[in-house]
């Protein structure tokens, strides 16, 4: 009786004062074990917003670890950003991570240690072969063009505009990737799409999330239906395909000349270290490989989610299409849209950063863990404490943005009709980790978007739009469409 009743007072204990014995900001109260896992949805970034409004800016949750999820401008700005090194090392899912790459390696969950050297070496590189360049815009422009011009054939039919916006930045990210050329209508890129849907439900929710925090739980995993090895059956096809690449890449490569893609550069250096006599270190084949799948899985469907959520809002909103028309019209008519052409349309920056404010890719960031002792709003957080950086909340904070849920490109024109650029919109994220891609994704989807409002009118395939509804797992993206396109001009 003596063990029950201590036993419920620590429970209460702990229930209403964890978070205060460990110093933590306030926050739900958590369960023995399981945290906070009994208010887990797939729509987690709803629940943080709810737990914001109740806890305030910075608050700690426990999914089913604690964690301290910051979700206010100012916060984030004063403390990830300006004390980027405190904030620059990643919670990484080791488990995880052993099932995809064997280790903690790649671009996103690399060992801390190495975070520095690699993601300098990447960015270096991604600039060399042609992130910011024409070359590279001359190559979107090309895909866009394909894209457009099937659409515009579509003479009435249905159409989903995935499957061809897929192979246009599908092609484009290979081709960063690996230096290499596919046909616009490969097999490839739609396969290792429909992998990536296939492990993307499997990536996210409760099950990883306990097997993070109990490993022991994957030597159970027949009695939650094999989901681990499901996982790792997609992980093993998807590694193929990037392992394939690189092989063709070795065939053709030649040291001397400029490299023309990330792995071209990454043998270079594995080269020159090897012909130097010095140690790999960091430089070795595993890092590459998972380095490469990350680039080539991380540039992907994102950029694909942005642009089809963009498709769906044009069809959602005929006025809104039909004041980016005008503007295309009077300003670049039917010339080659260029990157550098956003300076001369406010309309169409508004539209971008509207969708980049609804439609963030992530539902929960990743994790931070603080790499020495900070304090935020009075609570010292001692390093290796895991940090939220959960930025999309301040895009949904009706404090910040009135009617959050209203998509609404108007908000960010001002009186005089210029483009308003918004600090608080940050669909990449912030800090030291913020995306390698940005400049890249960035310039896809204008390009891209331009030249589909420039040359294509969209209408729903219905008598009314499709809805904007969102499918989420490890990301977020709009649900199955169709719509149809008549061609312009
Ligand atoms: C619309 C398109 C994209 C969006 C919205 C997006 C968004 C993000 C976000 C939110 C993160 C997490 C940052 C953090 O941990 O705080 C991230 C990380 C990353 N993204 Fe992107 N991304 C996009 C496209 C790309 C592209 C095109 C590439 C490369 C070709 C790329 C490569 C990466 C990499 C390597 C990371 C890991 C960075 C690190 O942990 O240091 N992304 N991205």
């Amino acid at each position: 009786m003596l063990i029950v009743v201590l036993l419920l007072i620590a429970a209460l204990v702990y229930y209403y004062g964890i978070n205060r014995i460990l110093g933590l900001p306030p926050g739900p109260p958590p369960l023995p074990l399981i945290g906070n896992m009994l208010s887990f949805r797939w729509d987690l970034d709803n629940v943080l917003l709810d737990w914001k409004s109740k806890y305030g800016r910075v608050f700690t949750a426990w999914l089913p670890f604690p964690m301290v999820v910051i979700g206010d401008h100012q916060l984030l700005q004063e403390h990830v950003v300006k004390n980027g090194d405190v904030y620059l090392a990643k919670r990484n899912p080791e488990q995880l991570m052993e099932m995809m790459s064997g280790g903690l390696y790649g671009l996103v969950f690399e060992d801390n240690n190495m975070v520095k050297e690699q993601r300098k070496f990447a960015m270096k590189t991604l600039h060399e072969v042609g992130f910011g360049s024409a070359a590279l815009e001359d190559t979107v422009h090309h895909y866009g063009q394909e894209v457009v011009s099937r659409w515009r054939k579509s003479g009435g039919a249905e159409v989903d505009v995935t499957e061809n916006i897929m192979k246009a930045i599908g092609n484009v990210v290979w081709n960063v990737t690996f230096g290499l050329d596919l046909e616009f209508d490969n097999e490839i890129v739609p396969k290792f799409r429909q992998l990536q849907q296939d492990t993307i439900p499997l990536l996210a929710g409760p099950l990883m999330m306990f097997i993070e925090m109990f490993p022991f739980l994957r030597k159970l995993d027949f009695l939650f239906g094999n989901h681990v090895k499901q996982l790792k059956g997609f992980m093993d096809e998807s590694n193929e395909i990037v392992v394939n690449a690189i092989k063709t890449t070795e065939k053709n490569f030649n040291p001397d000349n400029q490299p023309r893609s990330y792995v071209e550069s990454f043998l270079r250096e594995m080269k020159k270290n090897e012909e130097a006599g010095k140690p790999a270190g960091n430089f070795h084949y595993e890092q590459m490989k998972s380095s490469a799948s990350t680039i080539w899985g991380a540039g992907f469907d994102t950029t694909v989610s942005i642009l089809r959520m963009c498709c769906l809002e044009l069809v959602n909103n005929p006025q809104v299409q039909r004041k980016l028309q005008k503007e295309i019209d009077d300003i670049i008519g039917e010339r080659r849209i260029r990157n550098d052409d956003q300076k001369q349309l406010p309309y169409t920056c508004a539209f971008l950063q509207e969708i980049y404010r609804l439609g963030h890719v992530l539902p929960i960031n990743f994790l931070r863990q603080t790499t020495q002792d900070t304090t935020i709003e009075g609570f010292r957080l001692a390093s290796g404490t895991t940090v939220l950086p959960q930025f999309s909340m301040v895009h949904s904070d009706p404090k910040e943005f009135e009617r959050p849920d209203f998509f609404c490109p108007e908000r960010h024109i001002d009186d005089e009709g210029s483009f308003i650029k918004d600090p608080r919109i940050t669909p990449f994220s912030i800090g030291k980790r913020a995306c390698l891609g940005e400049t890249l994704a960035r310039m896809e989807i204008f390009v891209l978007f331009a030249t589909f409002v420039q040359t294509c009118h969209f209408t729903p395939a219905g008598k009314v739009p499709p809805p904007i509804d969102f499918i989420y797992g490890f990301t977020r993206s709009v649900n199955h469409f169709v719509v149809k396109i008549e061609p312009r001009n």
